[in-house]
């Protein structure tokens, strides 16, 4: 009897050991043929590879996309993340004219030297605005030379036809050559978003006066302004995204008409006292006034630094968005903002420490 149980043991433990070893052969074989046949394992790159080929499959052809962003010292992470966020989400053949000042210019060419966006750093000089920015040192803009750069497009893009000028605090979610298709009626110079009529003037800054029509940035009881006959409650535009055609610009002396404003402003301060957004934008309000294209509101969702940003948008319609502005006080490097997290997504460290985005310790939900 326990001799004939031992018996039946050992049979079993002959079965299991036999059917271990058949299928220790079969994954060998298994293994054999993958390597006979790799086209059936499109997958099979070494996983630090991978990496390395995708960033470098992308084959980028076809006209030149001139896209000018400035950048500032203290907010050189803003540039650097807005541009990683356009290369990555399009095949075009961007190349970023970066505007900065002379004592950014080593610093900025150490950070994307770790990166494979094509570029140029164009060194702003600051004498170019002397006598058309007011000295009020109250006036904390007089100390941000580079928010005029835009004002100069065609100066720092000699040899471009169309180009696109962002704000360094906006990140792109869409393929940046939509924007730059952007059709401009004949005899236009840019093509802006306007403040009433998109997605984003919803609950728009509250208690800041009238921020999207002319009335918030301009002073209509001065002469000069009441001379040019345009109607207060014309809706504004926000001049932080635009695309440009530089032939008209160049043919309509844009960039004088400009300094023009600038310079009567510092003598007679024609701007609205209740100005609360960028300086740059009542001067762009005058030269275009009635007379420029639209962009696809969802190229310019804004207001994302605006208080209760977070509250205005659905996390669906963030997403939806082509192009996401954190105009306002919050930015997303900085400590209160919302989206912060899509920002953070195209963040590329600085190689050399100086510049970090603030965030909390824990998530806040
Ligand atoms: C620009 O900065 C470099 C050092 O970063 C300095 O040597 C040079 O003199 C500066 N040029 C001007 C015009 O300030
Ligand atoms: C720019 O404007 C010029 C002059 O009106 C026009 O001939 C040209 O087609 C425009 N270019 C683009 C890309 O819209
Ligand atoms: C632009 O400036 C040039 C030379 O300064 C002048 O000849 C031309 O008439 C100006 N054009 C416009 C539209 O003001």
């Amino acid at each position: 009897m326990t001799v004939r149980r031992v018996n039946v043991v050992i049979l079993v433990l002959l079965v299991v050991a036999f059917l271990i070893i058949l299928h220790r052969n079969l994954l060998n074989l298994n293994d054999f043929l993958k390597q006979e046949n790799p086209d059936t394992a499109p997958g099979m790159v070494l996983p630090f590879e991978t990496d390395f080929l995708s960033d470098h499959k992308v084959i980028r052809s076809g006209d030149e996309i001139p896209v000018l962003i400035t950048a500032p010292e203290e907010r050189l992470g803003a540039a650097v993340t807005a541009m990683n966020s356009i290369h990555r989400n399009s095949k075009a053949n961007v190349v970023f004219n970066i505007v900065t000042l002379n004592e950014s210019v080593v610093h900025l060419r150490t950070w994307l030297s770790k990166t494979d966006m094509k570029h140029k750093i164009i060194v702003f000089d600051p004498k170019i605005l002397a006598g058309k920015i007011s000295k009020d040192p109250q006036k904390a803009e007089t100390a941000k030379p580079l928010t005029f750069a835009r004002f100069f497009l065609p100066v720092f893009l000699p040899d471009a036809e169309k180009a696109i000028y962002l704000d360094d605090d906006v990140i792109i979610q869409g393929d940046i050559r939509e924007l730059f298709d952007t059709s401009l009626k004949l005899g236009h110079a840019a093509a802006f978003s306007e403040d009433c009529d998109s997605a984003s003037s919803k609950g728009i800054v509250k208690g800041a006066g009238n921020q999207n029509s002319y009335i918030g940035f301009l002073d209509f009881k001065k002469e000069a302004i009441k001379k040019l006959g345009m109607r207060a409650n014309t809706c504004s535009f926000n001049p932080g995204v635009f695309v440009a055609n530089l032939t008209e610009w160049k043919q309509q002396n844009i960039t004088s008409q400009l300094e023009l404003w600038m310079e009567r402003n510092a003598k007679e301060d024609l701007y609205s006292k209740t100005l609360a957004d960028s300086i740059t934008t009542p001067p762009m309000l005058i030269v275009f006034y009635k007379h420029h294209s639209n962009i696809d509101p969802m190229w310019h969702v804004r207001h994302l630094g605006a208080t209760g940003a977070g509250n205005r948008y659905s996390p669906q319609f963030v997403k939806a968005a082509k192009l996401l502005h954190w105009n306002g006080h919050y930015k997303p490097w900085g400590r209160a903002a919302s989206f912060s997290e899509i920002w953070d997504k195209w963040y590329i460290p600085d190689p050399t420490g100086k510049f970090h985005p603030i965030r909390r310790h824990t998530e806040e939900k």
